[in-house]
């Protein structure tokens, strides 16, 4: 795989192969941040990486800000649609869950708050063209 990528995806299954690829060039300390409308396919991108980790447990972190997951790799996977403020974050120690050098860090709806992002992150960009079709870029910052 290489960056940047954008690609259209036009089933599931593609989305799956997309997500397998990037998945194999992961490495502990990473930080994924993805962005697109909602039902463009966030959790679904997660979901499918994790697959790769023998994680089967993803869903969005809706109350909790934050879910962690463990399996070959240990995963942070932040949503910040619900936040009303970068205070929430600090509250919970959101810098030391990203300085955790033995975790890979998803956050869905990072634009949110772009000002408390790592300079280096891999920025997955999903756009919906119709009901099984989507744009995806991948850009490695
Ligand atoms: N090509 C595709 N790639 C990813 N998801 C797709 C695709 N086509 C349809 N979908 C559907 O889009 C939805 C995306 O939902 P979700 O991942 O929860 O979105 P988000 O987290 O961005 O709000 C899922 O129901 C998924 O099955
Ligand atoms: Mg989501």
């Amino acid at each position: 795989m290489e960056f940047p990528l954008k690609e259209i995806s036009g089933s599931k299954e593609n989305t799956k192969k997309i997500a397998d690829e990037f998945a194999k060039l992961l490495k502990p300390g990473d930080v994924v941040c993805l962005n697109g409308d909602l039902g463009s396919g966030k959790t679904f991108f997660v979901k499918a990486v994790c697959v790769n980790f023998g994680i089967n447990e993803v869903n969005s972190p809706t109350f909790a800000i934050v879910n962690e997951y463990f399996g070959k790799k240990k995963i942070y996977h932040f949503d910040f649609y619900r936040l009303k403020n970068e205070e929430e974050l600090m509250e919970i120690g959101f810098y030391e869950y990203l300085n955790d050098t033995e975790a890979i860090t998803f956050i869905e709806w990072s634009d949110k708050f772009p000002d408390i992002l790592p300079q280096h992150r891999f920025d997955v960009n999903i756009k919906t063209k119709n009901e099984n079709s989507r744009e995806i870029e991948i850009i490695r910052l």
